[in-house]
């Protein structure tokens, strides 16, 4: 919440949650092992672990590109994204496993350098079936290994968020890689077609959800409002805003969240000054604006971070005629105080 960079705090969920991954993972690749050598009794162990991290790793990719979508669309997911940065780190790890172990099975025992052999070793760019699949793992490695070590706050704020999140925006290039890696790599050599239907299943699942979330985000960027002789928007009833909650309507260029609460309604941008998390999905907790993705905390007054913290987001005006939430469309500065509208029907004043 801070300006200053500050050193993320452990607390009780951060720890469920690392156990429950961790345990996910062991468990995972555990069972992995188990039937691999269950269906293939010759295979070596080496084989079974680079197979299992290298699995492992990219159903963990799947499940976090998964989040994202699934947090628009239902915010009972929301608790999964707390952490989605940790769910990072750790299919990185897991990919870095698979890595060297594959590195050091298939290139480390001839006379080149095991990186040269790696790049050098199958120089069959122009066949599909015989193509060297290991080098679109080496660089979605590469922008996995970029990612994980920009991922912690410290790199936000010294990166700026614009260039950080573009960094992050990797993953999606690093998936279509792995993609390649796969399909190119593993399953030529596999005769059971199960594996390409999983891989087929988890990119249709990936591909689904974010066109749904996106169809979803685009409704909301289209909603058309009535708008009053003074630019005041209708944009829901009253009692369309759960207590203590918000909806996120869509006035000129901007999202807005409009909170209800304590008898009062509130207006602030949508947008979280962390990491552009959603603030309309998130609640009002010990009287302040809490940001779903991470906690950030604002007054729904004027937008501001309480004491120590320095961050500000814009504010709006707002009125209530009839039961109905009017929003004014232009965006205050951030921290402008806003008296909030009483359900009532108490019109918001602007104070400087
Ligand atoms: C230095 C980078 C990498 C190298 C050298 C490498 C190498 C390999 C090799 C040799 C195989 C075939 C293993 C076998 O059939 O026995 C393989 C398969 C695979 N790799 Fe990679 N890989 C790399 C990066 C990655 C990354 C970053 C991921 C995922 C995040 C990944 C996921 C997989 C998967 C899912 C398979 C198929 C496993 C199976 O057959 O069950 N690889 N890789
Ligand atoms: S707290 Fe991280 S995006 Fe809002």
């Amino acid at each position: 919440m801070s300006v200053q960079y500050q050193a993320v705090g452990w607390n009780r969920q951060k720890r469920l949650y690392d156990s429950i991954l961790a345990t996910s993972v062991v468990g995972f690749v555990g069972v992995f092992a188990g039937i691999g050598t269950w269906i293939h009794p010759n295979a070596t162990a080496e084989t079974l672990l680079i197979r299992g991290f290298g699995t492992a790793a990219l159903v963990l990719l799947h499940v976090i590109l998964c989040i994202g979508p699934l947090c628009r669309l239902d915010r009972r997911f929301l608790p999964l994204l707390y952490n989605r940065r940790h769910l990072g780190v750790t299919m990185f790890l897991l990919a870095l496993v698979h890595g060297v172990f594959a590195i050091v099975q298939f290139h480390a025992f001839g006379d080149r350098n095991p990186l040269v052999s790696l790049f050098t070793a199958n120089p069959r760019f122009d066949s599909i079936t015989a193509f060297p699949f290991e080098i679109p793992g080496v660089f979605a490695l590469l922008i996995l290994l970029l990612m994980a070590a920009t991922s912690h706050d410290f790199w936000l704020k010294n990166l700026t968020a614009p260039i950080w999140k573009t960094l992050h925006m990797g993953v999606y290039l690093a998936y279509a890689l792995l993609i390649a890696h796969v399909t190119l790599g593993a399953l030529q050599s596999e005769t059971s077609p199960l594996l390409a239907a999983l891989l087929a299943t988890g990119l249709i699942t990936v591909v689904s959800l974010h066109v749904a979330a996106g169809r979803r985000e685009s409704a909301l960027d289209n909603q058309r409002h009535a708008k009053a002789d003074d630019g005041f928007i209708e944009v829901c009833d009253v009692n369309g805003i759960p207590e203590k909650q918000a909806v996120v309507v869509n006035v000129g260029e901007e999202r807005v969240a409009v909170f209800r609460y304590d008898g009062k309604i509130s207006a602030t941008s949508n947008v979280c000054r962390h990491q552009n998390g959603p603030l309309g999905e998130g609640r009002i907790i010990d009287g302040c604006i809490t940001c779903p993705w991470h906690g950030y905390q604002y007054l729904p007054e004027d937008g501001t971070s309480p004491p120590p913290f320095k961050e500000k987001v814009a504010t709006y005006r707002t009125r209530v005629i009839g039961g109905k939430v009017q929003v004014h469309p232009c965006a205050l500065p951030p921290g402008t105080r806003v008296l909030p509208s009483r359900i009532n029907g108490e019109t918001a004043e602007v104070r400087a």
